[in-house]
């Protein structure tokens, strides 16, 4: 596998994204810090040095598909979860622990591939957790030691291979069903924030594309992006 292994970087997104030409499919890029983490809906993900995991990972093939933000939430769940903390998922792919968010998904896309960020608080401090906008959590706040990021990046990388090659093989299905259930929202009334507007209604279910079918006094909403609070 192709590792570029940066000290500093704005964002391994964005490093990525001006790369993909020279990169291989499958490759991943990781940095120590970095400077302008990128996050969803054009937030700041906080990247202090030598914590945390900031990674991206390269998949040529692909063009900018819900399903591949999806599997990856999945796989850093399940490592996440490997640890003995009970990891959920929160719609539609911030992994969170006992209601606090542990890490993050961005995909970003160019007419050269798609590329994953995934954001991992492995060993984030109770400053600078406490310095986040947002309830959040580290594996090292949550099990009280210090843990291996290499490790953990050779762990993650490792399950999201293989649920791609699972998906490439087998289609998502079963990924959907798996999201559907850990993300807990079927029947529940929600309010969804996009980037645009925000509004209330009911999910009726999750369709095969990972869009969240909301039930409103308007009619069914298709939402792939955004937040949702149960209401
Ligand atoms: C979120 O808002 O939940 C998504 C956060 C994604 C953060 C990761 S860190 C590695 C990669 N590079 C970035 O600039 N962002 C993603």
């Amino acid at each position: 596998m192709q590792t570029i292994q940066l000290d500093t970087v704005d964002s391994t997104n964005k490093y990525a994204l001006a790369h993909l030409d020279e990169l291989a499919d499958r490759a991943v890029v990781t940095a120590e810090e970095q400077t302008a983490g990128r996050g969803r809906l054009n937030r700041i993900w906080l990247s202090p040095r030598g914590e945390n995991i900031y990674c991206s990972i390269i998949l040529k093939e692909q063009k900018n598909n819900p399903l591949l933000t999806i599997l990856a939430a999945l796989a850093a769940a399940q490592t996440i979860r490997s640890y003995g903390l009970a990891a959920r998922i929160k719609w539609p792919n911030d992994v969170l622990v006992e209601g606090k968010k542990i890490c993050g998904v961005l995909a970003e896309s160019n007419s050269q591939g798609l590329v994953i960020g995934l954001g991992v608080n492995v060993n984030m401090s109770a400053e600078n957790l406490a310095a986040l906008d947002q309830p959040a959590t580290s594996l090292r706040a949550e099990t009280g030691q210090i843990h291996d990021r290499e490790k953990f990046l050779r762990e993650l990388l490792e399950k999201f291979f293989a649920l791609y090659e699972q998906a490439q093989n087998a289609g998502f299905a079963k990924l959907v069903e798996t999201w559907q259930n850990e993300i807990d929202l079927i029947g529940k009334k929600v309010k969804i924030q996009t980037v645009q507007q925000e509004f209330y209604g009911t999910v009726i279910q999750v369709d095969k594309a990972g869009a969240l079918l909301v039930a409103t006094a308007q009619g069914v909403e298709k939402v792939l992006a955004g937040d949702v609070h149960v209401v």
